[in-house]
């Protein structure tokens, strides 16, 4: 049972100036290495999402990897990873997109979602919003219905909420930081 009153941007560190000077760093890995902050982060983002019938649960690389998992779990769904370009195997389909602090691109197996299937996105954090709009035009190119993104920390000053909703897609977050 989630406990209302547990302060989770408490479990949060903040490193400034990295990678780049004048980015504020939101490190999760202090609420990871928390039993009872990471169990509270699981609970609370699948909350919602216990009774829709999800088929799949898609990460993005590298933290998104450790809640995907965790949520996937505990709703019974299967997981998918969106990786950085050239770590997949087999067939994928990619795309560029611009963060905070950088370009990249991000993939996944062409066969890791069927059309029609109901699909969860989760990261640990959206900003830019530029990395999560990537990974819904992958998901949606592949035919997936994302019922929803999920994401620990917001960072509201940089707009990615909106810009996923604009896209349709519902997003749950729990903690904002300026
Ligand atoms: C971070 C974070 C999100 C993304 C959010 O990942 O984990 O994936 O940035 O930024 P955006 O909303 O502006 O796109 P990063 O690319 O730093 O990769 P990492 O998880 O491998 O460290
Ligand atoms: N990804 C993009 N911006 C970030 C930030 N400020 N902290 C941690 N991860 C990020």
């Amino acid at each position: 049972m989630a406990d209302a009153q547990f302060d989770l941007a408490g479990a949060i560190r903040t490193i400034p100036d990295y990678p780049k000077p004048g980015v504020m760093f939101r490190d999760i890995t202090t609420l990871l290495a928390d039993p009872v902050a990471f169990g509270e982060t699981v609970e609370r983002l699948v909350a919602p999402f216990r009774d829709i019938g999800a088929d799949k649960v898609a990460g993005v690389e590298a933290r998104g990897f450790i809640l995907g998992g965790a949520l996937a779990h505990q709703l019974s769904a299967g997981f998918v990873p969106i990786r950085k370009r050239g770590k997949l195997p087999h067939e994928t389909v990619r795309v560029a997109y611009s963060l905070e602090y950088g370009l990249d691109e991000i993939e996944m197996h062409r066969d890791a979602v069927k059309a029609g299937e109901k699909v969860i996105l989760t990261d640990d954090l959206i900003a830019t919003g530029g990395t999560a709009e990537g990974a819904v035009k992958l998901l949606r190119q592949l035919g997936a219905e994302i019922v929803a993104a999920c994401f620990v920390i917001d960072l509201p000053d940089l707009g990615g909420r909106k810009k996923l909703e604009a896209l349709g897609v519902p997003v749950r977050t729990l903690v904002e930081f300026e």
